[in-house]
């Protein structure tokens, strides 16, 4: 059996080392926090994952997983070291790889110093990196420990947050990027990977790494093209979540990524549409689709601004914004890049008073809207509508949908909810005597 060392604790490489030691593997985690390892080690993860942490605990007991926080103790016996650190993203939308390399050259001086031993030690990376990353990782390894010492390998990772331990345990598919065809180190790899089942493919660095790209993009894309309709449908009388589900039905498109609202955010997508983007300014290919895709992206956040307002007679200035969710998406505490952070930002800019809820993203949210004297954290979701001018739903947590309309209207100073996932009950909340503004939905759209 292999021993698998996991670098970095985030969520791709806490996922890889639980998921891996739940299915019979020996694993170790090496994170560079000292303060996450404690926690890590007490059975605590440092994100909100709900399946994760039970799985966690299990396999630290079953004594399959261990969390260390010295890498070169960590790289003891290693021979197979899945690379999973962050590549955020820099001012020019390029990925920032300082602690990939860092990785990389740790693990190439530790081999330099290690006795040879009888087969190549596997580096596979999980990690979103830029197309060419493995053949340049290869290159610094052969370098620094000699060639024949360690064989790089791409195997992105498709987990989504909320929904990483299914996504891990029943992958849609499992890409190998290789480098070389190397018979052994393909059938290590692969043994890693047996208990999978998902079709597999097998291809070239490159080849492995843009499919990371090219899937989070075209994601994108959908997500894009449906609030561009969205925005045509409000202006024509049409229904954007019935022509969602009209051409969804295609099996050619598919009836996921269509849901219009605010947009798309999160610690992946926006990056990633910005590194591919720089990929093509750097390669001199047009991109029109791509810069398309986070101008769309932005125009919807800007819509929500001015749909709220235009509630509020075209001047926010003093007014009271209730806000429902500040999470880029259910089922998560991330804000990073999160549509309700950036439209809540551009209204305290312009003078509104802000007070969000969000069921477990507050203490984040916080750490980036603290800044702000105007904006207030709710803990309590029944008491965010009251003495508000306007409702505003961001994220669809299906908390969001046991509110007591009634008691909402008796609450708030306005009498409008603007729904930015069109997410909510139409017919309910108007039946409160409230207003309802979605996305995508002309006045007369409901039948
Ligand atoms: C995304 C991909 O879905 C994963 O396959 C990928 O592995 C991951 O990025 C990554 O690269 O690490 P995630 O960021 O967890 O996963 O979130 P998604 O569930 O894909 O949602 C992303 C954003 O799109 C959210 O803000 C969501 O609200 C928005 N969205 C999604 C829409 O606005 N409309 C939709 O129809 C679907």
């Amino acid at each position: 059996m292999e021993k698998i060392v996991v670098i970095g604790a985030g969520y791709v490489g806490l996922v890889t080392a639980v998921c891996l030691a739940d299915i019979g593997q020996t694993v170790t985690c090496y994170e560079i926090d000292e303060q996450k390892v404690r926690r890590l080690k007490r059975g605590q993860i440092p994100f909100y994952e709900p399946d994760l942490i039970k799985l966690l605990q299990t396999n630290i007991k079953r004594k399959r997983l261990k969390f260390v926080g010295n890498m070169v103790a960590g790289l003891d016996a290693a021979s197979l070291i899945f690379i999973c650190v962050g590549t955020p993203p820099r001012g020019d939308g390029s990925a920032d790889m300082r602690a990939y390399y860092q990785v990389i050259d740790e693990i190439g001086h530790y081999l330099r110093d290690l006795t040879p031993l009888a087969k190549k030690v596997i580096i596979v990376n999980k990690s979103t990196v830029p197309v060419g990353t493995g053949r340049q990782a290869q290159l610094i390894l052969d370098r620094l420990a000699g060639p024949d010492r360690a064989a790089v390998i791409s195997n992105p990772e498709f987990l989504r947050e909320g929904k990483a331990v299914n996504d891990f345990m029943k992958p849609t598919r499992i890409v190998f990027g290789y480098g070389s065809p190397d018979k052994d180190v393909r059938a290590r790899t692969q043994a890693v990977f047996a208990k999978f089942v998902a079709p597999k493919i097998n291809t070239s660095w490159e080849s492995a790494e843009m499919i990371k790209y090219a899937a989070n993009c075209f994601l994108t894309t959908k997500i894009c093209f449906i609030n561009e309709i969205s925005n045509l449908c409000e202006k024509s009388g049409a229904n954007v979540g019935v022509v969602a589900q009209g051409i969804g039905l295609d099996p050619r498109i598919g009836p996921q990524f269509l849901q219009a609202g605010i947009g798309y955010g999160g610690g992946c997508f926006p990056k990633d549409v910005l590194a591919l983007r720089y990929l093509a300014k750097s390669k001199k290919v047009p991109s029109r689709l791509l810069a398309a895709n986070l101008q769309v992206n932005q125009g919807q956040r800007d819509l929500a601004v001015k749909k709220i307002s235009q509630v509020l007679e075209g001047n926010v200035r003093d007014k009271q914004v209730a806000v429902l969710g500040l999470a880029f998406k259910p089922e998560t505490d991330d804000t990073r890049d999160s549509p309700a952070i950036a439209i809540i930002e551009q209204l305290l800019t312009s003078g509104a008073h802000v007070k969000a809820y969000d069921p477990v993203a507050g203490a984040n949210a916080g750490r980036e809207l603290g800044k702000y004297k105007n904006f207030r954290l709710i803990h309590n979701l029944h008491q965010t509508p009251a003495r508000a001018d306007v409702l505003f739903l961001a994220t669809d947590w299906p908390v969001f949908k046991t509110l007591n309309w009634p008691a909402v209207k008796r609450q708030m100073r306005g009498a409008t909810v603007i729904d930015g996932r069109n997410f909510l009950d139409q017919a309910l909340i108007e039946r409160a005597g409230l207003k309802y503004i979605g996305f995508g939905l002309a006045p007369d759209s409901l039948i």
